[in-house]
Parts: structure tokens; sequence; C-alpha cells
């Protein structure tokens, strides 16, 4: 047996999320509302060797992903794959797939910004680049320095 491998065991039912750029496992952890929001079996693996580097793993028991969860992991682990384990199985897999724009999930920087004023104007962001993940607000064209600070 490979135990190199079993960096962490197998799950009954969840999600696994794979493939995320390495060291970014806490951000998706934050973007899921881990621990403070959820009472889940996590477990997290970092800095594990793959076929292309080296990459971070995390496992939730028992849970789902939103659609909006999902184009937020998009945003900073653009290679991730999202998978859905039922019975021991992975029951379906695909990779995040980031829409043309995201709207509602990401705070624009600019505090001048229309998005950030009191009329009741949605954050609005074209995605300019999928890998690396690069967006521009719809509204104000400024382009977030690290997109991760500022997912809401
Ligand atoms: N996994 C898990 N529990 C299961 C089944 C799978 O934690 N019951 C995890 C695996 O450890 C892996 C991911 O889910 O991290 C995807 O599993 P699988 O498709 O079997 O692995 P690979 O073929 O290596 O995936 P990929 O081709 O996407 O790299
Ligand atoms: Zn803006």
């Amino acid at each position: 047996m490979k135990t190199k491998e079993l960096k962490i065991p197998r799950i009954k039912d969840g999600t696994v999320i794979d493939h995320i750029n390495a060291g970014n496992a806490v951000k998706v952890l934050h973007i899921l509302g881990i621990p403070r929001a959820s009472s889940s079996v996590v477990s997290v693996a970092m800095n594990v060797k793959s076929k292309m580097g080296k990459k971070d793993i995390v496992k939730v028991e028992d849970r789902e992903l939103r659609p909006s969860e999902v184009d937020k992991i998009a945003l900073i682990a653009p290679k991730a794959t999202i998978n859905i384990i039922r019975d021991y199985e992975v029951a379906k897999k695909y990779r995040v797939q980031l829409p043309e724009e995201v709207i509602g999930i990401v705070k624009c920087s600019n505090p001048t910004c229309i998005s950030n004023s009191n009329e009741p104007v949605k954050s609005r962001f074209k995605i300019i680049s999928k890998d690396p993940p690069r967006i521009i607000c719809y509204y104000c064209e400024r382009e977030p320095e690290d997109i991760s600070e500022r997912i809401m």
C-alpha cells in the first residue's frame, strides 16, 4: 500500500475540496465559515505533493456547498475540484468554474464606489483572468489588490 499517499482518512459523506493552491486552505475554511459558523467535522491537509507541485485539501463531512461558496472558492483556488462524497464513493466531481461576473460576493476596495454607498447597488465584478484570478469592479474599474481580503 502506498501509505505515503494516505494523508487524511477518506470520508463517508460530504465534500472534498481538492487541488487548492498550496497555502490557501485557510482561506477556503474562512469562506466556508469554519469554525465560527459550522460544526461539521473538517480535516485539512496542506502542502501535499501532487502531480503539479504542492496542493492543499479540505474535507468537510456531512455537508454540500452552496453555489455562492463555490464561486468564492474559484476566486482563490481556480484549480480546485469539488468532490461530492456519498457512502465513501465520489458521487460527483467538478472543477470550480468562475462565471463572467460575480455579484454580491466581493466588496470593492474603492470607498467612493457606488457599490459602497448608501444606494441599493450590489457589488459587481468582471472576471478579467481566471487563473490567476483577476477581477475589476463593474462600476469603478478598481482591481482589488488581494481578492481574498475582499470576499464578503
Ligand atoms: N476522497 C475522500 N473520501 C472518499 C473518497 C475520496 O476523502 N470516500 C478524497 C480523495 O482523497 C481525493 C478526492 O476525494 O482527495 C478525490 O478522490 P478521487 O477522485 O478518488 O481521487 P483522484 O482520482 O486522485 O482525484 P483527481 O483526479 O481529481 O485528482
Ligand atoms: Zn468599485
